[in-house]
């Protein structure tokens, strides 16, 4: 394909992960967003004009999918929607490139790829027989710190004393904002399928060899424990039940807020290599914490997104609206906080963007794709199906084609 000039975003889906990704396109060059779709006419209203604000229009909205997708003016779809909504989505985006009614060739989609491996799968097949171009948006591989961490570790100390050999990455905030994360039959599950897809791909991007493709390493076995720490305890089920008005029922039909993750992995060369990967939504602290590590023969290398250099102090005088205004999944509003001076930048959506707007107008296949996508769900099912038998799975599992984790069985109301 000749290369494009621009790039012509349409996006589905108005909530908190669609105002992160406009808010990082004033970042990327070469990219409009052009259409907005969303079923709530105030919520296509608020986007539309924050496209406009950020000058990335002229952006038109659509109250149907596939007006926007029959629209000329759209060359790529970002799927933002919740997860029980991807297939749905992405079979809409099939249909109608397929058939010829959009001009559409490219397609990104957020994390997790899917709830299951078979869904995963579909998304994948979806897009290769429509003959789209896929991304997948695992934001954390593009983070300011795993690029310029990543590149030095390889360049200057895995060259000369060793490929690394462990990964650590362990993801934490208080809770996510929406009714649908908490319900597992939407989610797909609850913190691991929500956070551990991070944590899981993040480690294996940072293990892998930067000249050698993600799949040079091949996952072995994994082993997975669930629990409910903070939010079963009877004030905090009831918590959830009043923010989201009866929507969570987290006494009965929790998911889990807590989950650990190993998993062994072997380069080409029969390396053994290891993930050890941690997540939750019962931490609370100043507010979104990433700890990430990678360890080798000689050296290692860490971040943590609350050590920042910025920081500032507030005493009990200063009183004030709870906000989001200094760091994602804010606690506090006084004392002394951590303030990321760039979020978009440093949690990776900068140069997620970039890279997938780049590569799509130039109709080259990103660094992340949907097959990226289906082998994080795979490893997170693997992990599903560990903690709920108790053992350690090895791949490859063919018993987990069809698996269901245990939470995202019954279906909310
Ligand atoms: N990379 C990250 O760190 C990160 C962080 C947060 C979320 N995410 C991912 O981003 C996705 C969205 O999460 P979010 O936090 O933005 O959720 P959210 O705040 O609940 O927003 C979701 C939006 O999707 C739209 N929507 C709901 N049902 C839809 C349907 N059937 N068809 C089309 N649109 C629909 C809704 O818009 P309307 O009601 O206006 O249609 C809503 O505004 C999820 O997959 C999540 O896992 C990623």
């Amino acid at each position: 394909m000749t290369e494009k000039n621009a790039l012509n975003i349409g996006i589905v889906g108005t909530g908190f992960i669609a105002e992160f990704h406009l808010k990082s396109m004033i970042g990327v060059r070469n990219v409009r967003i052009a259409g907005i779709f969303s079923r709530n006419a105030e919520n296509r209203e608020r986007l539309k004009l924050l496209a406009d604000d950020l000058e990335l229009g002229p952006c038109t909205t659509f109250d149907t999918l596939n007006q926007m997708l029959e629209s000329d003016e759209i060359d790529a779809v970002w799927i933002l929607s919740p997860n029980h909504t991807r297939l749905d989505v992405m079979r809409q985006i099939h249909d109608a490139v397929a058939e010829k009614r959009s001009k559409v060739f490219a397609v990104a989609c957020e994390k997790p790829l899917a709830k299951t491996i078979a869904e995963a799968r579909e998304m994948l097949r979806l897009a290769e027989d429509a003959g789209l171009n896929h991304g997948y948006l695992e934001n954390q591989i593009f983070c300011t710190p795993v690029l310029r961490g990543k590149e030095i570790i390889w360049r200057r100390a895995a060259s000369t004393t060793g490929r690394p050999y462990l990964a650590r990455a362990a993801e934490e905030h208080s809770g996510p904002h929406a009714a649908w994360f908490w319900q597992g039959d939407k989610q797909g599950g609850g913190v691991l399928s929500d956070m551990m897809c991070h944590s899981v791909e993040v480690s294996r991007h940072l293990l892998t060899d930067p000249n050698k493709p993600r799949s040079s390493l091949t996952v072995k076995a994994v082993n997975g424990t669930v629990a409910n720490l903070k939010w079963t305890r009877p004030k905090y089920a009831q918590q959830l039940s009043d923010r989201f008005g009866g929507k969570v029922d987290y006494k009965n039909r929790p998911s889990e807020d807590f989950a650990r993750a190993t998993i062994v992995l072997e380069d080409e060369e029969g390396n053994e290599l290891m993930i050890e990967a941690s997540t939750s939504w019962a931490y609370v602290g100043a507010g979104l914490r990433i700890q990430l590590e990678l360890l080798g023969p000689e050296y290692s290398m860490e971040f943590n997104s609350l050590s920042t250099g910025l920081k500032v102090f507030m005493s009990r005088e200063v009183m004030g609206q709870e906000g989001e205004d200094l760091v994602e999944k804010q606690n506090a509003e006084q004392g002394l906080m951590p303030v990321l001076e760039d979020e978009a930048g440093v949690y990776g959506y900068t140069d997620e963007n970039r890279h997938m707007v780049d590569r799509f107008r130039k109709g080259l296949k990103p660094d992340e794709t949907f097959e990226d996508g289906l082998a994080v769900v795979q490893m997170l099912i693997g992990l599903y199906r560990s903690a709920e038998i108790g053992q350690t799975v090895t791949f490859p599992a063919e018993e987990l084609e069809n698996y269901v984790p245990v939470v995202a069985r019954v279906a909310s109301d």
